[in-house]
């Protein structure tokens, strides 16, 4: 039986963090056997948060460098730039038709960015329309599994909408996209609010030995322990919270050393440093040979973009003749 076809994005938003191999990328790794897999860069979805970005090139080759560190393979998945898909944007042109702007306003994520009439006059129409190009990046492959965060399922609910809209009308042409939710381990950033790169409160893939030290260093621990025979509360605790994850083996004897003193801050941060420095050196390595093949990523994208072509151009053609665009 074939499999069936998944999609997914990520948006070109500077370097990768842990919470993205722990909240995407292992979850993308594990899914490439069971499905034919399509990873694209949402380059045209990052700019609707920045008007401009630079060394763009740069950005989009480190973020592929990080997938494919962590595993996702270029035999396996087809990788691409949707900067490179004109068929994206050709469906996307044709589904804002099958799309009411009320749909598009009630959506969770524009409803934050648009809070009062001030940011309203401000908000760029490409924000809008991002559940319109998102549901283009499916539909241009027919995608019937689409795997995202707890906070895109607003915007895939809208995808499977306007399909059914598009569908009611022109025919059944496109299949509805169901999500698979990744089961997303709460990974504090080391400061323990929400870990984003615009916080630099982040542990990145590409953390050296030393800056990864550094980091664990700083992170936030119970702030009641202040002296070594202090005992604390683990579930106040950054350190912690990446413990739960990342040495559940040693986990009650964590949490019990700590409530009872019988283990001291220095010591709980380096157990975590071995872990997380054990789990990053195989990317670290897997990186540096990725690296060390000039033009690989290069490659790479452009005969993921040749397949990504066939498929989404064959759609397209579909599309065109329900349509009535060609006979
Ligand atoms: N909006 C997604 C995110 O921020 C990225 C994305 C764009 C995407 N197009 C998509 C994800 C299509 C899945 C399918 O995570
Ligand atoms: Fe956190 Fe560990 Fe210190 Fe407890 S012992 S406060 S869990 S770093």
């Amino acid at each position: 039986m074939a499999k069936k076809r998944l999609v997914s994005g990520m948006r070109t938003t500077g370097s990768l963090h842990l919470g993205h191999l722990e909240g995407t990328l292992k979850n993308w790794v594990a899914l490439q056997d069971k499905y034919e897999c399509f990873f694209f860069a949402a380059v045209w979805h990052a700019f609707t948060d920045r008007l401009k970005i630079d060394n763009l090139p740069a950005v989009i080759e480190e973020m592929v460098v990080d997938w494919l560190s962590v595993g996702i393979d270029p035999e396996k998945s087809v990788i691409m730039r949707q900067s490179s898909m004109h068929e994206h944007a050709e469906l996307s042109t044709i589904l804002c038709n099958y799309t009411p702007l009320g749909w598009l306003e009630r959506c969770p994520t524009f409803k934050d960015d648009v809070r009062d009439d001030e940011a309203r006059s401000k908000v760029s129409l490409g924000k809008l329309m991002y559940p319109v190009l998102m549901t283009a990046d499916i539909a241009a492959y027919n995608a019937e599994v689409v795997p995202v965060g707890r906070d895109q399922l607003p915007h895939l609910e809208l995808s499977r909408e306007i399909i059914r809209r598009f569908n009611g009308n022109i025919g059944e042409v496109l299949k509805e996209p169901e999500a698979v939710l990744s089961s997303v381990p709460l990974l504090p950033g080391i400061d323990k609010r929400k870990m984003s790169k615009s916080y630099n409160n982040s542990i990145e893939l590409r953390e050296t030995a030393a800056s990864l030290k550094d980091k664990i260093q700083q992170m936030i621990t119970d702030p009641q322990r202040v002296r070594r025979n202090d005992p604390g509360d683990p579930e106040v605790c950054a350190v912690y919270a990446y413990h739960k994850i990342y040495t559940a083996d040693r986990l009650d004897e964590i949490a019990s050393g700590c409530r009872s003193a019988g283990i001291g801050c220095r010591d709980c941060k380096n157990i975590l440093f071995e872990r997380l420095n054990n789990m990053l050196e195989p990317i670290r390595s897997r990186r540096a040979e990725i690296e060390a093949r000039p033009g690989y990523i290069a490659e790479v994208l452009s005969s993921g973009e040749d397949r990504a072509h066939a498929v989404a151009g064959a759609t397209m053609q579909t599309i065109r003749k329900a349509m009535g665009f060609i006979s």
